[in-house]
């Protein structure tokens, strides 16, 4: 369908001769804008989740006016809007908390301000998923324009990337293998360029699911930050949005079913983060799309890993885009997908990654040279993802194999429970903890009601002990989620949640939790009667929150397989568009 101008949703403020458009057109031209600026052409949102405290947005002020000659050159007029800024690290107590808060802008702001279209502008974890889901909600043609990778960096010969080796350098540092200033120097290593984590984390993740999925231009989501290529590809999203309003292409005609599964075969074959079990659900939601935990199972045990990037091989973002990023990739699984969905450049998927080809097949390896291959004995060992049922988890729960150490995908141990992230830390480097390579470690109260947002406390640390005896890795259980850059055996996202009275809540200090990830179970060694005993006795904890944004998000978040979304923000039925008087 080609819009006509008068069909434009902006004309509804400026076309009409009445006060009200009076009013809207002073008010445009108060900043100085005349009248042929911006009457008669589409209005383009640039939503920037750029701040101070981002550092991997921190070019986006520079992007942003790139996006803008474009929109110009293509015959819109550009508009930047500040919104929420979720840097990863700095935000506490998680940006998981405040992801909604950002897709209730973002659709907020569509709604509310004369906009025809918008571009989407982040890329740092939550922001992808919170962009998307909002500007899913408004329905008005969207572009989602990528932060970018940040560079690479080395240490010791080695190419280092953030996330991933912060985690593995604290390690060794722990018990002395790294001295102080040693350990200081690496501060100023390792994330030494705008951009986000050059890992495969949750990031490049969302990301590059997001372009799967056809929200992104081709290829985009795969360049590094501070290319140059970058800044022609932010300029490309400026020229596409215009042409994208025109042709009426809204979220909700490029998000269907296909869409999603193409997403989640993506992010199958990138070994990507767990975090995206909880994202996609949430995004699908937005769009009316029915999409589940068995979804990404059955996926997961199609699709291999294929892109060998940290923390499921060694490679980095950056290794990626020359080895052709994520059209290569694609093109590689392209047995996998849905090749007729839509996407924003109004071709199909299939034509938009027709003649890719990898450039290193290390990097972006073949169909039957995954980069951790199955074996007899472990068929899941290569796979990105597992979901688990069994009495500690009746809606499910994620593991990723990829990450994991094969010899404990099938393990019986007993538990070692902690209430709170805060008792864990306190004890667990504690030289007496009862604790051995068997030992099962369990964190409750970790979940999005209980964290409350869902933190990333799930990698819980090995303990001191057990380090200094050669271990680095045991199974670990939670309600909460891990980074996208770590690494190790832990289950994530057990629902229902402890603090909503799931049975993780009813696990004792000794009793034998059993994993069998062949089986996809997850159970705790118990009679029912004993654990209906125990449930009797269980009393919710009291909320700590009794105001403000955490009481809002307490109340209305729903659980990890449905996507953390609110209960009155999910779905798919529009608000009205406002009237104007
Ligand atoms: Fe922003 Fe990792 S901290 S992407
Ligand atoms: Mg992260």
């Amino acid at each position: 369908m080609q819009k006509k101008l008068n069909q434009l949703r902006s004309q509804r403020w400026f076309a009409s001769d009445d006060i009200r458009g009076f009013a809207h057109r002073q008010r445009m031209q108060q900043q100085g804008l005349s009248r042929e600026e911006f009457m008669g052409r589409p209005i383009v949102g640039i939503l920037n989740t750029w701040s101070d405290l981002s550092p991997c947005h921190a070019h986006l002020r520079d992007r942003a006016q790139a996006i803008k000659r474009g929109v110009l050159q293509a015959g819109g007029y550009p508009l930047e809007l500040p919104a929420m800024s979720l840097g990863e690290v700095m935000v506490k107590p998680t940006t998981m908390l405040y992801r909604n808060f950002l897709a209730m802008e973002a659709e907020e702001l569509i709604r509310s301000l004369p906009l025809d279209g918008v571009v989407l502008l982040g890329g740092c974890d939550k922001t992808t998923p919170g962009l998307v889901m909002g500007a899913t909600s408004a329905d008005v043609p969207a572009l989602f324009c990528p932060a970018g990778a940040m560079l690479n960096d080395r240490y010791k010969g080695q190419a280092v990337g953030a996330g991933t080796h912060t985690k593995k350098y604290w390690e060794q540092y722990t018990i002395g293998n790294i001295d102080q200033p040693e350990w200081i120097s690496l501060e100023a290593r390792m994330t030494r360029a705008p951009g986000t984590c050059n890992t495969m984390g949750t990031a490049s993740t969302m990301t590059s699911i997001v372009e799967a999925m056809g929200l992104a231009l081709p290829g985009s989501t795969s360049l590094p930050a501070m290319d140059a290529a970058h800044t022609r590809m932010a300029w490309a999203c400026g020229q596409r949005i215009v042409s994208m309003i025109w042709e009426d292409m809204r979220p909700t005609r490029i998000l269907t079913r296909d869409a999603f599964l193409n997403g989640v075969a993506t992010w199958m074959a990138l070994g990507g983060s767990t975090n995206a079990a909880v994202h996609l659900p949430a995004m699908a939601g937005r769009a009316g799309v029915a999409l589940n935990l068995d979804d990404f199972d059955a996926l997961a045990r199609q699709v291999p890993v294929l892109a060998n990037l940290f923390p499921s091989g060694d490679r980095l973002m950056e290794d990626f885009y020359y080895a052709g990023g994520l059209p290569a990739l694609l093109q590689r699984i392209q047995a996998h997908l849905q090749l007729d969905a839509l996407t924003c450049t109004g071709r199909t998927l299939g034509e938009n990654i027709e003649g890719q080809t990898s450039a290193d097949d290390d990097v972006i390896r073949a169909l039957d040279n995954p980069v951790i291959p199955a074996t007899a004995q472990c068929p899941e060992a290569g796979m990105a993802l597992a979901v688990l049922r069994g009495n500690l988890c009746p809606d499910g729960a994620v593991i990723k194999p990829s990450a994991a150490t094969p010899s404990f995908l099938q393990h019986t141990g007993p538990a070692l429970v902690f209430d709170s992230n805060a008792d864990m830390l306190a004890a667990i480097n504690d030289p007496d903890l009862d604790v051995t390579e068997d030992t099962v470690l369990v964190l409750r109260n970790g979940g999005p009601v209980g964290g409350p947002g869902m933190p990333e406390w799930g990698n819980l640390p090995i303990p001191k002990k057990l380090l200094k005896q050669g271990v680095r890795d045991i199974v670990r259980l939670s309600d909460a989620r891990m980074s996208g850059t770590h690494y190790g055996t832990c289950v994530l996202h057990i629902a229902p949640e402890s603090a909503v009275g799931g049975p993780l809540a009813l696990v004792r200090t000794g009793d034998l939790i059993r994993l069998d990830i062949s089986a996809r179970t997850l159970d705790v060694l118990l009679p029912e009667s004993e654990l209906a005993q125990r449930r009797a006795q269980w009393r919710a904890p009291e909320p700590a929150y009794k105001r403000g944004f955490t009481r809002i998000y307490q109340y209305e978040v729903t659980q990890s397989n449905f996507g953390c979304d609110f209960t009155s923000l999910a779905g798919n039925e529009r608000t009205p568009e406002p009237p104007i008087y």
